[in-house]
């Protein structure tokens, strides 16, 4: 949400700072800028909208500068305009400021400010901040910035550049990601590692309450209190190739593609066939907790909360352990009840989710063992966590996750298999499972095949602009994903249900034409499942459906069916995901969406 770049070298700036931008606009696209300075000046330029409307209006302004900040928005406060658009300037035009995060006391400290005379030209809290960084200048910017960070409450991500001081920026985060890029005579700060890999793979992580101070030949990482801390330099994990398109149209379709990969990626190392176990290093140092563990709670959002959904399913069967799954965001404001015993485990993605982030703190602080299911290493989910387990799937950059999905699908599987063999879970069964498991990527390359029919049925459907998602037991969840997918990308109203609720109130909604997407692969339910489709023909509805291969029934049912493989029931969302993220897809491309920066998101909500 929002990006930041910050170089300071010994070249022009401009081409690096938008260039780094453009790699980070998956995480905010609705407004964007760079301060350069300049012969001795601060030299501003902004546009609303996309990276490519700024780079229509770049000049010769900010063509020479050295050193410089840009940002990428996505707005929280004051709307996406030119004056919103990030930096903003102090009153002076001394001190430019990017900013990701909300200050929440800026009313307030705007109202003080005005009083004491500082002046504003735009409606965003971080203005207020810049200025308060100008109100406590007396010709030392990190001591101003130290000073005015420890009156704002919220959070921050920030990086500030001077004419009073030309070759420096400063930066700090507190609940924002920020980390260093070190080079050889330039050093980059970066909301996220995608913006700095073209320059350098050596990087320091910044903590909350860090700062840091870069020059084009050092860089000096300290506290608030201006106390020196020493930082280990680590290597940033993934390649430029990861995070191009690489040919494909969209990261979108890139990422559906690559799940074959990304999955093998995310069990290598992770299976003992023989052993019926699986094996899982990151919890290696609560093992002892994990075999006292009596009760699980699942906080995640949007997606990954949808994971959690299956998660609870495999570790009740599997594991025999009682599991809720909770939203983030409600988890962390109803006073939860955690008793010895109980574990928590945050699924994430970005690793940055503020949601997520909180729900997790509130669970440690209140004594929970805290695990994270975290995609991005080093992210603060994952360091905040006890332990956990790395989905290792590679940089996700388009909006809507799918390869994430699927990986955070199988960790909890194998989660379940860990804990379930240290209970009832016999070695045959899993066995089955992790076998089957492991035959999952090549499984899912057949799946893909099906892309070219569901672009022709999507294409058949782009009218419809109301669409029911249906599933039951494991696949429940996989209807509120497939609805999720639709809506955010294609703009379609979609809804996902349990199959057997529709009954209860959203058949009302069902007329002629309007299609209903039934997941009726080979399992328990599968007879009920064909009940409920007949419910929907017998009003007029259109009956997509997501079924196993050799099913000769489901023909009669339906008006398309997209077959996946037969593979064990828990087993089966990981490839029924795969179809309807290719319906999602190919309804967005049809109805002319932007696939991966779809309007009002952006990937990782790192604000409430
Ligand atoms: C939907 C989507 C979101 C995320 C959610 C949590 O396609 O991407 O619903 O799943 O914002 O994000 P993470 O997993 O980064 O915590």
């Amino acid at each position: 949400m929002c990006g930041i770049v910050a170089y300071a070298g010994h070249k022009p700036s401009q081409r690096i700072l938008v260039e780094g931008i453009k790699r980070l606009e998956y995480r905010g696209y609705d407004s964007a800028g760079l301060a350069v300075i300049q012969d001795g000046k601060l030299a501003l330029q902004r546009a609303a909208g996309r990276i490519s409307s700024l780079e229509e209006i770049l000049d010769e302004t900010t063509a020479g500068g050295t050193v410089g900040i840009a940002h990428t928005r996505w707005a929280t406060h004051g709307a996406p305009t030119t004056s919103n658009a990030h930096p903003h300037l102090d009153d002076t035009g001394r001190i430019a400021l990017v900013h990701n995060g909300i200050i929440e006391n800026y009313a307030a400290l705007k109202t003080w400010l005005q009083s004491q005379g500082k002046h504003f030209s735009s409606q965003t809290d971080s203005e207020v901040l810049v200025n308060l960084i100008s109100f406590l200048y007396h010709g030392n910017l990190v001591d101003a910035v130290q000073k005015a960070l420890k009156e704002v409450e919220g959070t921050y991500g920030i990086a500030v550049i001077s004419s009073h001081h030309p070759d420096t920026i400063v930066a700090a985060r507190k609940g924002s990601p920020l980390l260093v890029g070190v080079g050889e005579n330039e050093h980059i700060v970066a909301s996220d590692a995608a913006a700095i890999v073209e320059h350098t793979t050596q990087a320091v992580y910044l903590e909350d309450g860090e700062m840091v101070v870069i020059t084009p030949d050092a860089f000096r990482t300290l506290t608030l209190d201006n106390i020196t801390v020493d930082k280990e330099l680590e290597n940033i994990e993934f390649s430029l190739q990861q995070i191009e398109l690489g040919g494909y149209d969209h990261f979108m379709l890139k990422e559906i593609f690559e799940q074959p990969t990304s999955l093998e990626n995310t069990l290598r190392g992770r299976i003992d066939l023989q052993a019926g176990r699986a094996i899982l290093g990151g919890l290696e140092n609560v093992k002892e907790q994990l075999a006292q563990v009596k009760r699980i709670i699942i906080i995640a959002c949007g997606t990954a909360w949808h994971a959690g959904l299956v998660g609870e399913f495999l570790l009740e069967e599997l594991a025999r352990i009682p599991t809720e799954v909770e939203y983030a965001s409600e988890f962390r404001y109803r006073n939860p009840i955690i008793e010895p015993g109980t574990v928590v485990i945050a699924i994430s993605q970005s690793g940055e989710t503020a949601d997520t982030l909180a729900a997790l703190s509130e669970a440690k602080d209140r004594g929970a063992l805290a695990l994270g299911v975290v995609n991005v290493v080093g992210s603060t989910i994952a360091r905040e966590a006890d332990a956990g387990i790395y989905l290792h799937c590679g940089p996700e950059i388009g909006v809507a996750s799918t390869k994430a999905f699927t990986s955070q699908l199988a960790v909890l599987t194998l989660l379940a298999i860990y804990l379930g063999r240290r209970r009832s879970l016999d070695q045959d069964q899993a066995q089955r499972l992790l076998q089957s498991l492991t035959e999952m990527p090549a499984r899912i390359k057949n799946v893909l095949c099906l892309s070219d029919q569901i672009r022709k049925v999507a294409e058949s459907c782009l009218g419809c602009d109301n669409w029911l998602f249906l599933g039951r037991g494991y696949n429940y969840p996989l209807a509120l994903e497939g609805a999720l997918k639709l809506k955010e990308i294609s703009y379609i109203h979609a809804e996902g249900l349990p199959a057997a609720e529709m009954k209860h109130g959203p058949i009302a909604l069902i007329n002629k034409g309007m299609p209903t997407v039934f997941i009726a692969s080979s399992g328990s339910q599968y007879e009920k499942v064909i009940s409920n489709i007949e419910e929907v023909r017998a009003r007029g509805g259109m009956v997509l459906a997501v079924a196993t291969e050799n099913d000769t029934r489901i023909q009669r049912h339906a008006e398309a069916v997209f077959t996946i493989p037969d593979v064990p029931e828990p087993l089966s969302p990981l490839l029924v995901a795969v179809p309807l993220q290719l319906l999602a897809y190919h309804c967005a491309v049809g109805r002319g969406c932007a696939v991966d920066k779809p309007r009002n998101l952006a990937k990782s909500v790192t604000v409430e």
